[in-house]
């Protein structure tokens, strides 16, 4: 099966996903929020019988040793991740007693082990065979064993998309790759020094998010496609962001939480439009009208990065257009701010006008939530 994320890493001889790790110990906290969300105590890692896929680096995996677990199996089949993960361990002094590296694609990765706990972060929302992957996730994992997982759908990254759209318009004449990154990272550097907590390096970011052909291949797996495919034998431990309240009675055992959990999710979705933004509820009917546009922008978006045929732009101005009303219903200032200024932007970029991001200072500092995790628990 193609696979866009090891073909685009594969040929540009790269891991984008080191993060800053300058203070081991805010790295470690960061690690231990997440799972907390998630519904795990660092406890749960004590003597876990591990397995990660897709650790890229291993920069995330330095927490598992920390909170002692017994071992890691990873299967990461990008060579330059798995050197790159070699070397921090080295550095890091983790003994080879305590990880096993497998150079292979979970889908090949063949083992009677049974695991407490299965990372599988960063990379699901945009393999095409998500259903196959989660199938071999579920069959590895233990009787009450974790599984963590990340989605992401095309609201939660529209911020994101029009920042990939940006930046692709300003590197269209340069063929080259590294001389795309370096203008790139010059460019969202000081944007992203905006987010509070951002811990990639800014050339990663560039690599991952604006460059990643990936991103665009027309797949995306949503908290709610999760919740689906991991099916009755699954219970929902947590998610980051918080995203479901359950108000049932603990006695009431037959209580479909899953069902309330998906009507919340439609109605809740677009808060993950953007980091920080509190939670909005919108009717079934808002959300619904919302999300399409949303997806409809992702198409055009992508559109443009085949063909360069500005037309593309257009429409994306002309949908903006026609939601704005709807738009300003049903958010804040503060992205309704943010939806203005990229209408601008698209607009000057349809005059082909130089644009200075410091004169959109609500879209130069705004990023999405483009990145949900969810826990799951087999029964
Ligand atoms: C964006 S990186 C995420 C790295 C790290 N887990 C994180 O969250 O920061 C995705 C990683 O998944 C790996 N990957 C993608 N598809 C895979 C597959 N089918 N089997 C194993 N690894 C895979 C890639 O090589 C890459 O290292």
């Amino acid at each position: 099966m193609k696979n866009d994320f090891l073909e685009y890493y594969g040929k540009h001889n790269i891991s984008p996903v080191r993060q800053d790790i300058s203070d081991i110990e805010i790295h470690f906290e960061r690690r231990k929020k997440l799972y907390r969300q998630c519904g795990i105590p660092i406890m749960a890692f004590r003597d876990a019988e591990m397995l990660e896929v897709g650790p890229g680096g291993g920069y995330n995996t330095l927490a598992f040793f920390y909170w002692n677990c017994k071992h890691v199996d990873l299967v990461e089949a990008n060579q330059r991740g798995r050197e790159d993960m070699k070397n921090l361990f080295d550095y890091h002094s983790i003994g080879e007693e305590r990880y096993k590296i497998f150079p292979c694609k979970i889908e090949d990765y063949v083992t009677e082990k049974k695991y407490d706990i299965i990372i599988a972060e960063g990379f699901l929302p945009v393999i095409y065979n998500q259903r196959e992957v989660i199938d071999a996730l579920t069959a590895l994992v233990a009787e009450n064993g974790i599984i963590v997982i990340t989605c992401g759908d095309d609201v939660c990254f529209f911020i994101e998309t029009l920042k990939r759209l940006v930046g692709i318009v300003l590197t269209a004449d340069i063929s080259d790759y590294d001389k795309k990154v370096k203008k790139l990272t010059n460019f969202f550097a000081p944007q992203l020094s905006k987010l509070r907590g951002m811990s990639r390096k800014p050339e990663d970011w560039v690599q991952d998010q604006i460059l990643n052909p990936a991103l665009v291949n027309g797949m995306e797996l949503s908290l709610l496609q999760a919740i689906d495919y991991f099916g009755e034998e699954f219970d929902i431990l947590g998610s980051s962001p918080q995203m479901f309240t359950d108000y049932s009675w603990y006695k009431d055992i037959w209580y479909d939480y899953k069902e309330e959990s998906r009507i919340q999710f439609k109605r809740k979705r677009l808060s993950l439009l953007q980091a920080n933004m509190p939670e909005i509820i919108l009717s079934l009917e808002q959300a619904d009208k919302l999300v399409e546009f949303f997806e409809q922008i992702k198409k055009l978006e992508t559109q443009y990065e085949k063909d360069l045929n500005i037309n593309a732009i257009g429409q994306i101005v002309e949908e903006m257009h026609s939601m704005k009303k709807l738009v300003q219903e049903c958010f804040n200032n503060q992205f309704v701010d943010v939806f203005h200024e990229i209408e601008q932007i698209l607009r000057c970029l349809l005059q082909k006008e130089n644009i200075d991001m410091e004169e959109y200072p609500n879209f130069f500092s705004a990023f999405g939530r483009t990145q949900q995790y969810i826990s799951f628990v087999r029964k």
